[in-house]
C-alpha cells in the first residue's frame, strides 16, 4: 500500500499538517518526529527535517526507511525567476545541488563527482497533480521550474542573477535538491513544492516571518489537493 511521505524543514511548514492528519503513531529518530496517520484516507508519514542539506538527508532516508512510497516535499523559498511574486508557486522538475562545486577540476556547477547524476528529476504524475492544483488553487502564479538547493540563505540581486542564468532555477532553497537525492538513491518518486516567501535579493527582513506562513500555507493547500486525488 502506497505510505505517502511529506517532509517541511520548519515549524510553520507543517503546521496546517498537524491540524489535519489524524496521527495514530509518532516515533522520533536522529532527533526528528515522525507523525503516521491518515489524511483525506490516506497513509501518510509527515515530519519537520530542520533545515539544509544534511537534515533534509537524514531525514528522508529515515522517512523512507519507515516505508514511504512517495515523498513531497512542501515549504517555501527564494524567487529566482523574476516573473515570481511571493506567494507564488513552485513545482519541481528537477533540483539541483547549486552549492556543489567542483569546477576547480573540471565538473560542472552542481555536479556530483563519481555520482550517476546530478540534476534529479522529479516524477512526472507528482509534478501533474501538484502543478494542477497549483494552477487551479492559485491561477496564473504557478510554474514548473528548477529548484536550486544549497546551505545558504540567498540574499543578493548578483547572486539571484547567477544562479538564475547558470543552472536556470527557478528558486532557491535549502533541502529540496538533498532529498530529491536521497529519494533517487532508493528508487522512491518524489516532488518539491515552494511558495514564495522572499525574491532572494536581500529584501526578506522585516516581512520574512509574515510571507514565510502565508506562504507555507499556500504550499500546504496544495499538498491537501494531491491527497485528494492521488
Ligand atoms: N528559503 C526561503 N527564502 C530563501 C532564500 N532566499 N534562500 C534560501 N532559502 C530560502
Amino acid at each position: 500500500a502506497s505510505k505517502i511521505g511529506i517532509i517541511g524543514a520548519m515549524a510553520e511548514e507543517i503546521e496546517r499538517l498537524h491540524e489535519h492528519v489524524r496521527v495514530t503513531d509518532t516515533f522520533t529518530k536522529a532527533g526528528i518526529t515522525y507523525y503516521e496517520g491518515k489524511l483525506h484516507g490516506k497513509n501518510v508519514i509527515y515530519c519537520k527535517s530542520g533545515v539544509g542539506k544534511v537534515n533534509a538527508a537524514v531525514c528522508t532516508q529515515l522517512l523512507l526507511d519507515a516505508g514511504a512510497s512517495h515523498v513531497l516535499f512542501t515549504g517555501v523559498a527564494g524567487a529566482l525567476d523574476p516573473r515570481l511574486d511571493i506567494g507564488d508557486i513552485v513545482v519541481s522538475s528537477s533540483c539541483i545541488q547549486h552549492d556543489m562545486d567542483c569546477s576547480p577540476l573540471g565538473y560542472q556547477l552542481g555536479e556530483i563527482p563519481y555520482h550517476p547524476n546530478s540534476v534529479f528529476r522529479a516524477d512526472p504524475g507528482l509534478i501533474e497533480l501538484a502543478a494542477s492544483a497549483s494552477e487551479r488553487l492559485f491561477p496564473g502564479r504557478c510554474l514548473t521550474g528548477v529548484v536550486l538547493s544549497g546551505d545558504q540563505f540567498i540574499a543578493s540581486k548578483e547572486k539571484v542573477e547567477e544562479l538564475h542564468q547558470s543552472l536556470k532555477g527557478a528558486c532557491a532553497e535549502m533541502e529540496g535538491a538533498s532529498v530529491a537525492q536521497v529519494c533517487e538513491m532508493n528508487g522512491i518518486p518524489f516532488v518539491v513544492i515552494r511558495s514564495m516567501s522572499d525574491k532572494a535579493d536581500g529584501s526578506a527582513h522585516a516581512n520574512f516571518a509574515d510571507f514565510t506562513v502565508q506562504a507555507s500555507n499556500h504550499s500546504y493547500r496544495i499538498i491537501d489537493d494531491i491527497l485528494q486525488r492521488i
